[in-house]
Protein backbone atom coordinates (compact mmCIF):
# COMPACT_ATOMS: atom_id res chain seq x y z
CA UNK A 1 0.00 0.00 0.00
CA UNK A 2 3.03 2.66 0.86
CA UNK A 3 4.60 1.94 -2.59
CA UNK A 4 1.60 2.43 -4.51
CA UNK A 5 0.74 6.06 -2.33
CA UNK A 6 3.97 6.72 -3.18
CA UNK A 7 3.95 6.46 -7.43
CA UNK A 8 0.77 8.53 -6.90
CA UNK A 9 2.32 11.06 -5.16
CA UNK A 10 5.39 11.28 -7.33
CA UNK A 11 3.08 11.33 -10.37
CA UNK A 12 0.95 14.37 -9.12
CA UNK A 13 4.20 15.83 -7.90
CA UNK A 14 5.85 15.48 -11.27
CA UNK A 15 2.43 16.77 -13.10
CA UNK A 16 1.96 19.87 -11.06
CA UNK A 17 5.78 20.59 -11.29
CA UNK A 18 5.30 20.47 -15.06
CA UNK A 19 1.95 22.78 -15.17
CA UNK A 20 4.51 25.45 -13.09
CA UNK A 21 6.70 25.45 -16.50
CA UNK A 22 7.07 26.99 -19.84
CA UNK A 23 5.78 24.61 -22.19
CA UNK A 24 9.00 23.38 -23.87
CA UNK A 25 10.76 22.53 -20.19
CA UNK A 26 7.30 20.28 -19.30
CA UNK A 27 8.66 17.12 -21.27
CA UNK A 28 11.00 15.42 -18.70
CA UNK A 29 8.31 16.08 -15.93
CA UNK A 30 5.60 14.72 -18.33
CA UNK A 31 7.74 11.56 -19.31
CA UNK A 32 9.04 10.90 -15.79
CA UNK A 33 5.53 11.12 -14.55
CA UNK A 34 3.89 8.65 -17.11
CA UNK A 35 6.88 6.49 -16.30
CA UNK A 36 5.40 6.33 -12.89
CA UNK A 37 1.87 5.09 -14.06
CA UNK A 38 2.38 1.59 -14.47
CA UNK A 39 -1.03 0.35 -14.27
CA UNK A 40 -4.46 1.98 -12.95
CA UNK A 41 -4.98 2.08 -8.89
CA UNK A 42 -5.62 -1.11 -7.79
CA UNK A 43 -6.13 -2.41 -10.74
CA UNK A 44 -6.43 -5.80 -9.37
CA UNK A 45 -10.38 -4.46 -7.00
CA UNK A 46 -12.04 -2.39 -9.16
CA UNK A 47 -14.91 -2.45 -6.38
CA UNK A 48 -12.98 -0.48 -3.81
CA UNK A 49 -15.83 2.05 -3.85
CA UNK A 50 -13.16 4.65 -2.18
CA UNK A 51 -10.79 3.98 -4.77
CA UNK A 52 -12.44 4.71 -7.50
CA UNK A 53 -12.90 8.16 -7.68
CA UNK A 54 -9.28 8.66 -7.47
CA UNK A 55 -8.41 5.93 -9.90
CA UNK A 56 -10.76 8.02 -12.36
CA UNK A 57 -8.68 11.32 -11.21
CA UNK A 58 -5.43 9.74 -11.93
CA UNK A 59 -6.71 8.32 -15.38
CA UNK A 60 -7.66 11.21 -16.82
CA UNK A 61 -4.31 12.80 -15.82
CA UNK A 62 -2.60 11.12 -17.87
CA UNK A 63 -4.81 11.05 -20.75
CA UNK A 64 -3.57 14.51 -20.50
CA UNK A 65 -0.43 14.54 -19.80
CA UNK A 66 0.46 12.03 -22.50
CA UNK A 67 -1.50 14.06 -25.14
CA UNK A 68 0.41 17.43 -23.79
CA UNK A 69 3.53 15.24 -24.45
CA UNK A 70 2.78 14.34 -27.86
CA UNK A 71 2.20 17.82 -28.89
CA UNK A 72 5.27 18.94 -27.14
CA UNK A 73 7.06 16.21 -29.09
CA UNK A 74 5.75 16.68 -32.47
CA UNK A 75 6.58 20.57 -31.64
CA UNK A 76 9.94 19.69 -30.90
CA UNK A 77 10.47 17.81 -34.24
CA UNK A 78 10.23 14.51 -32.41
CA UNK A 79 6.60 13.02 -33.32
CA UNK A 80 7.70 9.29 -32.58
CA UNK A 81 8.82 9.55 -28.93
CA UNK A 82 5.43 9.33 -27.67
CA UNK A 83 4.14 6.48 -29.84
CA UNK A 84 4.31 4.08 -26.94
CA UNK A 85 2.70 6.07 -24.40
CA UNK A 86 -0.27 6.58 -26.85
CA UNK A 87 -0.10 3.03 -27.85
CA UNK A 88 -0.66 1.76 -23.85
CA UNK A 89 -3.79 4.07 -23.74
CA UNK A 90 -5.30 2.52 -27.08
CA UNK A 91 -4.66 -0.66 -25.67
CA UNK A 92 -7.04 0.46 -22.71
CA UNK A 93 -9.60 2.23 -25.11
CA UNK A 94 -9.03 1.96 -29.14
CA UNK A 95 -12.15 4.08 -29.62
CA UNK A 96 -10.89 7.07 -27.43
CA UNK A 97 -10.80 9.10 -30.68
CA UNK A 98 -8.67 12.26 -29.27
CA UNK A 99 -5.86 9.97 -28.13
CA UNK A 100 -6.91 7.61 -31.60
CA UNK A 101 -6.16 11.00 -33.61
CA UNK A 102 -2.86 12.43 -31.88
CA UNK A 103 -1.42 8.54 -32.82
CA UNK A 104 -2.00 8.37 -35.85
CA UNK A 105 -0.99 11.84 -36.46
CA UNK A 106 2.60 10.65 -34.69
CA UNK A 107 2.99 7.23 -36.87
CA UNK A 108 2.31 9.71 -40.13
CA UNK A 109 4.66 12.29 -39.08
CA UNK A 110 6.80 8.98 -38.09
CA UNK A 111 7.24 7.52 -40.96
CA UNK A 112 4.39 4.49 -40.18
CA UNK A 113 1.76 5.65 -41.75
CA UNK A 114 0.28 2.08 -42.42
CA UNK A 115 0.82 1.65 -38.41
CA UNK A 116 -1.58 4.46 -37.92
CA UNK A 117 -4.49 2.89 -40.67
CA UNK A 118 -4.26 0.08 -38.80
CA UNK A 119 -5.14 1.32 -35.16
CA UNK A 120 -7.76 3.72 -37.37
CA UNK A 121 -9.50 0.02 -38.59
CA UNK A 122 -8.70 -1.03 -34.88
CA UNK A 123 -11.07 1.46 -33.38
CA UNK A 124 -13.92 1.71 -35.92
CA UNK A 125 -14.37 -2.14 -35.56
CA UNK A 126 -14.32 -1.57 -31.98
CA UNK A 127 -16.61 1.23 -32.55
CA UNK A 128 -18.86 -0.59 -34.64
CA UNK A 129 -19.12 -4.17 -32.42
CA UNK A 130 -19.24 -2.09 -28.87
CA UNK A 131 -20.79 0.94 -29.01
CA UNK A 132 -22.65 0.80 -32.55
CA UNK A 133 -21.26 4.04 -33.81
CA UNK A 134 -19.16 5.42 -36.71
CA UNK A 135 -16.21 7.38 -36.26
CA UNK A 136 -16.04 11.24 -36.19
CA UNK A 137 -15.76 13.30 -39.73
CA UNK A 138 -12.38 14.37 -38.17
CA UNK A 139 -10.81 11.11 -37.50
CA UNK A 140 -12.48 9.46 -40.82
CA UNK A 141 -10.98 12.64 -42.47
CA UNK A 142 -7.01 12.10 -40.80
CA UNK A 143 -7.63 8.54 -41.66
CA UNK A 144 -8.27 9.53 -45.52
CA UNK A 145 -5.03 11.88 -45.57
CA UNK A 146 -3.21 9.35 -44.27
CA UNK A 147 -4.22 6.23 -45.81
CA UNK A 148 -2.86 8.21 -49.34
CA UNK A 149 -0.09 8.12 -47.98
CA UNK A 150 0.52 4.45 -47.65
CA UNK A 151 1.83 2.71 -50.96
CA UNK A 152 -0.08 0.02 -52.90
CA UNK A 153 0.96 -3.02 -51.29
CA UNK A 154 3.45 -4.55 -53.42
CA UNK A 155 2.42 -7.33 -55.64
CA UNK A 156 2.87 -11.25 -54.57
CA UNK A 157 4.31 -12.66 -57.67
CA UNK A 158 4.56 -16.51 -57.98
CA UNK A 159 8.17 -17.44 -57.96
CA UNK A 160 8.16 -18.22 -61.88
CA UNK A 161 7.90 -14.00 -62.38
CA UNK A 162 11.80 -14.29 -63.42
CA UNK A 163 12.18 -13.56 -66.78
CA UNK A 164 14.64 -15.55 -69.07
CA UNK A 165 17.90 -13.92 -69.49
CA UNK A 166 19.11 -14.80 -73.33
CA UNK A 167 18.73 -13.77 -76.64
CA UNK A 168 15.99 -15.44 -78.17
CA UNK A 169 15.89 -14.39 -81.73
CA UNK A 170 15.65 -17.29 -84.21
CA UNK A 171 18.89 -17.66 -86.41
CA UNK A 172 19.11 -16.16 -89.44
CA UNK A 173 18.69 -18.60 -92.40
CA UNK A 174 21.09 -17.59 -94.29
CA UNK A 175 22.95 -14.30 -94.77
CA UNK A 176 21.37 -11.12 -95.17
CA UNK A 177 21.24 -9.29 -98.68
CA UNK A 178 21.71 -5.46 -98.51
CA UNK A 179 20.09 -3.97 -95.60
CA UNK A 180 23.24 -2.55 -93.98
CA UNK A 181 22.25 1.03 -93.65
CA UNK A 182 18.57 0.00 -92.86
CA UNK A 183 20.01 -1.87 -89.99
CA UNK A 184 22.68 0.91 -88.84
CA UNK A 185 20.05 3.22 -88.56
CA UNK A 186 17.40 0.88 -87.07
CA UNK A 187 20.13 0.18 -84.70
CA UNK A 188 20.85 3.93 -83.85
CA UNK A 189 17.12 4.36 -83.23
CA UNK A 190 16.64 1.21 -80.81
CA UNK A 191 19.86 2.60 -78.83
CA UNK A 192 18.46 6.03 -78.05
CA UNK A 193 16.60 5.73 -74.90
CA UNK A 194 14.03 8.53 -75.26
CA UNK A 195 12.85 6.28 -77.75
CA UNK A 196 10.44 3.34 -76.63
CA UNK A 197 8.29 2.09 -80.00
CA UNK A 198 9.70 1.48 -83.21
CA UNK A 199 7.50 -0.01 -85.54
CA UNK A 200 9.26 -1.14 -89.00
CA UNK A 201 5.85 -0.88 -91.50
CA UNK A 202 5.86 -2.21 -95.10
CA UNK A 203 4.37 -4.73 -97.46
CA UNK A 204 4.09 -8.51 -96.63
CA UNK A 205 7.59 -9.84 -98.06
CA UNK A 206 9.84 -6.78 -98.12
CA UNK A 207 11.62 -8.20 -95.44
CA UNK A 208 10.60 -6.36 -92.19
CA UNK A 209 10.68 -9.69 -89.69
CA UNK A 210 14.60 -10.15 -91.32
CA UNK A 211 15.23 -6.68 -90.93
CA UNK A 212 14.08 -6.47 -87.27
CA UNK A 213 15.86 -9.50 -86.01
CA UNK A 214 19.20 -8.66 -87.45
CA UNK A 215 18.87 -4.83 -85.74
CA UNK A 216 17.79 -6.74 -82.60
CA UNK A 217 21.09 -9.11 -82.58
CA UNK A 218 22.94 -6.52 -82.73
CA UNK A 219 21.96 -4.01 -79.97
CA UNK A 220 20.97 -7.52 -77.60
CA UNK A 221 24.27 -6.40 -75.75
CA UNK A 222 23.08 -3.09 -75.56
CA UNK A 223 20.06 -4.30 -73.41
CA UNK A 224 21.58 -5.79 -69.90
CA UNK A 225 18.27 -8.06 -70.11
CA UNK A 226 18.29 -8.87 -73.51
CA UNK A 227 15.79 -9.39 -76.41
CA UNK A 228 12.62 -11.48 -76.09
CA UNK A 229 10.97 -12.18 -79.48
CA UNK A 230 7.66 -12.53 -79.63
CA UNK A 231 5.63 -13.99 -82.82
CA UNK A 232 2.55 -12.59 -83.64
CA UNK A 233 1.53 -14.30 -86.97
CA UNK A 234 -0.09 -16.79 -85.46
CA UNK A 235 -2.05 -14.66 -83.13
CA UNK A 236 -5.62 -14.14 -83.89
CA UNK A 237 -7.10 -12.15 -80.69
CA UNK A 238 -5.82 -9.15 -79.79
CA UNK A 239 -6.27 -10.15 -76.23
CA UNK A 240 -3.94 -12.88 -76.79
CA UNK A 241 -1.24 -10.53 -77.19
CA UNK A 242 -0.17 -9.84 -73.31
CA UNK A 243 -0.31 -13.70 -72.78
CA UNK A 244 1.85 -14.33 -76.22
CA UNK A 245 4.34 -11.94 -74.45
CA UNK A 246 4.38 -13.70 -71.40
CA UNK A 247 4.63 -17.06 -72.71
CA UNK A 248 7.91 -15.56 -74.68
CA UNK A 249 9.23 -14.28 -71.44
CA UNK A 250 9.01 -17.39 -69.97
CA UNK A 251 6.30 -16.17 -67.21
CA UNK A 252 3.85 -18.63 -65.62
CA UNK A 253 0.28 -17.93 -66.33
CA UNK A 254 -1.55 -17.22 -62.82
CA UNK A 255 -5.27 -17.34 -62.35
CA UNK A 256 -4.95 -14.69 -59.76
CA UNK A 257 -3.06 -11.98 -61.71
CA UNK A 258 -4.25 -10.86 -65.56
CA UNK A 259 -1.04 -11.02 -67.51
CA UNK A 260 -0.47 -7.24 -68.02
CA UNK A 261 0.10 -7.30 -64.55
CA UNK A 262 2.53 -10.28 -64.67
CA UNK A 263 4.83 -8.46 -67.21
CA UNK A 264 4.48 -5.13 -65.47
CA UNK A 265 5.68 -6.42 -62.27
CA UNK A 266 7.97 -8.68 -64.66
CA UNK A 267 9.31 -6.08 -66.52
CA UNK A 268 9.78 -3.35 -63.65
CA UNK A 269 13.21 -3.13 -63.83
CA UNK A 270 14.45 -4.76 -66.67
CA UNK A 271 16.35 -3.32 -69.50
CA UNK A 272 14.82 -5.38 -72.40
CA UNK A 273 14.20 -4.90 -76.00
CA UNK A 274 11.02 -6.88 -76.85
CA UNK A 275 10.37 -7.58 -80.79
CA UNK A 276 6.76 -8.22 -81.40
CA UNK A 277 6.97 -9.91 -84.75
CA UNK A 278 3.65 -9.55 -87.58
CA UNK A 279 1.51 -7.11 -85.25
CA UNK A 280 -0.62 -6.29 -88.24
CA UNK A 281 -3.60 -9.23 -87.58
CA UNK A 282 -4.05 -7.59 -83.73
CA UNK A 283 -3.35 -3.89 -83.79
CA UNK A 284 -6.38 -3.59 -81.53
CA UNK A 285 -3.85 -4.39 -78.86
CA UNK A 286 -2.28 -1.16 -79.25
CA UNK A 287 -3.64 0.28 -76.10
CA UNK A 288 -2.63 -2.76 -74.14
CA UNK A 289 0.98 -2.45 -75.38
CA UNK A 290 0.77 1.55 -74.54
CA UNK A 291 0.08 1.17 -71.03
CA UNK A 292 2.98 -1.57 -71.01
CA UNK A 293 5.79 1.05 -72.33
CA UNK A 294 4.13 3.06 -69.26
CA UNK A 295 4.23 0.82 -66.61
CA UNK A 296 7.87 -0.64 -67.96
CA UNK A 297 10.42 2.32 -67.66
CA UNK A 298 13.28 0.38 -69.60
CA UNK A 299 11.69 -1.51 -71.96
CA UNK A 300 11.87 -0.67 -75.54
CA UNK A 301 9.55 -2.51 -78.25
CA UNK A 302 10.60 -3.26 -82.04
CA UNK A 303 7.50 -4.19 -83.71
CA UNK A 304 6.93 -5.23 -87.14
CA UNK A 305 3.45 -4.37 -89.15
CA UNK A 306 2.20 -3.73 -92.21
CA UNK A 307 0.43 -0.69 -90.94
CA UNK A 308 1.62 1.38 -87.60
CA UNK A 309 -0.15 0.78 -84.01
CA UNK A 310 -0.71 4.73 -84.45
CA UNK A 311 0.36 5.68 -80.63
CA UNK A 312 1.71 8.55 -79.62
CA UNK A 313 5.08 6.81 -78.69
CA UNK A 314 5.33 5.25 -81.66
CA UNK A 315 8.19 6.38 -84.51
CA UNK A 316 6.83 4.57 -87.95
CA UNK A 317 10.05 3.02 -89.71
CA UNK A 318 8.82 2.34 -93.10
CA UNK A 319 10.81 -0.06 -95.22
CA UNK A 320 11.46 -0.20 -98.76
CA UNK A 321 12.00 -3.29 -101.09
CA UNK A 322 14.96 -4.46 -101.92
CA UNK A 323 16.04 -2.35 -105.09
CA UNK A 324 14.63 -3.64 -107.95
CA UNK A 325 16.12 -3.02 -111.38
CA UNK A 326 12.93 -1.08 -112.36
CA UNK A 327 12.88 0.06 -116.04
CA UNK A 328 12.13 -2.33 -118.22
CA UNK A 329 14.94 -1.75 -120.17
CA UNK A 330 16.89 -3.72 -117.69
CA UNK A 331 17.35 -7.55 -118.72
CA UNK A 332 21.32 -8.35 -119.07
CA UNK A 333 21.72 -10.80 -117.16
CA UNK A 334 24.85 -9.25 -115.67
CA UNK A 335 23.19 -5.79 -114.83
CA UNK A 336 20.47 -7.06 -113.01
CA UNK A 337 22.13 -9.22 -110.87
CA UNK A 338 23.31 -7.08 -109.02
CA UNK A 339 20.43 -5.88 -107.66
CA UNK A 340 19.54 -6.84 -104.19
CA UNK A 341 16.16 -8.40 -105.12
CA UNK A 342 17.16 -10.14 -107.94
CA UNK A 343 19.96 -11.36 -105.16
CA UNK A 344 17.58 -12.73 -103.20
CA UNK A 345 15.63 -14.06 -106.05
CA UNK A 346 18.36 -16.30 -107.27
CA UNK A 347 19.44 -17.62 -103.99
CA UNK A 348 15.51 -18.66 -103.24
CA UNK A 349 15.42 -20.37 -107.07
CA UNK A 350 18.56 -21.59 -106.23
CA UNK A 351 17.65 -23.33 -103.09
CA UNK A 352 14.87 -25.52 -105.02
CA UNK A 353 17.30 -26.19 -108.32
CA UNK A 354 20.85 -25.49 -107.43
CA UNK A 355 21.68 -25.44 -111.34
CA UNK A 356 19.62 -22.64 -111.91
CA UNK A 357 21.87 -19.15 -113.60
CA UNK A 358 20.60 -15.95 -115.02
CA UNK A 359 20.48 -16.33 -119.04
CA UNK A 360 19.73 -13.88 -121.77
CA UNK A 361 16.63 -15.91 -121.99
CA UNK A 362 15.35 -15.94 -118.33
CA UNK A 363 16.58 -12.33 -117.48
CA UNK A 364 13.40 -10.31 -118.21
CA UNK A 365 11.24 -12.76 -116.66
CA UNK A 366 13.10 -12.39 -113.36
CA UNK A 367 13.74 -8.89 -113.74
CA UNK A 368 9.79 -8.78 -114.34
CA UNK A 369 8.98 -10.86 -110.62
CA UNK A 370 11.59 -9.11 -108.68
CA UNK A 371 9.57 -5.59 -109.77
N1 LIG B 1 17.75 -8.64 -96.89
C1 LIG B 1 17.46 -9.93 -96.95
N2 LIG B 1 18.40 -10.84 -97.14
C2 LIG B 1 18.11 -12.15 -97.20
N3 LIG B 1 16.88 -12.64 -97.05
C3 LIG B 1 15.87 -11.76 -96.85
C4 LIG B 1 16.09 -10.38 -96.78
N4 LIG B 1 14.93 -9.74 -96.57
C5 LIG B 1 14.01 -10.71 -96.50
N5 LIG B 1 14.57 -11.91 -96.66
C6 LIG B 1 13.87 -13.20 -96.68
O1 LIG B 1 12.65 -13.00 -97.37
C7 LIG B 1 11.57 -13.65 -96.72
C8 LIG B 1 10.50 -12.63 -96.36
O2 LIG B 1 11.04 -11.65 -95.49
P1 LIG B 1 10.29 -11.23 -94.13
O3 LIG B 1 11.27 -10.52 -93.30
O4 LIG B 1 9.62 -12.39 -93.52
O5 LIG B 1 9.21 -10.24 -94.72
P2 LIG B 1 8.02 -9.49 -93.95
O6 LIG B 1 8.26 -9.67 -92.51
O7 LIG B 1 8.12 -8.09 -94.39
O8 LIG B 1 6.77 -10.15 -94.42
C9 LIG B 1 12.19 -14.34 -95.53
O9 LIG B 1 12.47 -15.68 -95.88
C10 LIG B 1 13.48 -13.59 -95.30
O10 LIG B 1 14.48 -14.42 -94.68
MG1 LIG C 1 7.08 -10.58 -91.08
Amino acid sequence: GIDLWIDIVAFEAELATARTLLPEKRRPHLRRALDLYRCDLLSSDPYLDWANPVRQRLREARRRAVLELAELDRVAGNPGATIPSLERLLEVDCTDEGVLRTAMRAMALSGQPDEAIRWYQRGVDALRMELEGEPEDETRALADQIGAMVPAPALVLPAAIAIRRQARIPAPPNTLIGRSREVERLQDLLLDRTVRLVTVTGAGGVGKTRLAQEAARQVSSDFSDGVCFVALATVRDPAMVLPAIARALGIAESSAHDPAELIEAALQEADLLLLLDNLEQVLDAAPAISALLEGCERLTILATSREPLRLRAEHEWPLSPLSVPDAPGFSAPHIIERFEAVELFLRRARAVDPAFALTRENAGTVAGICR
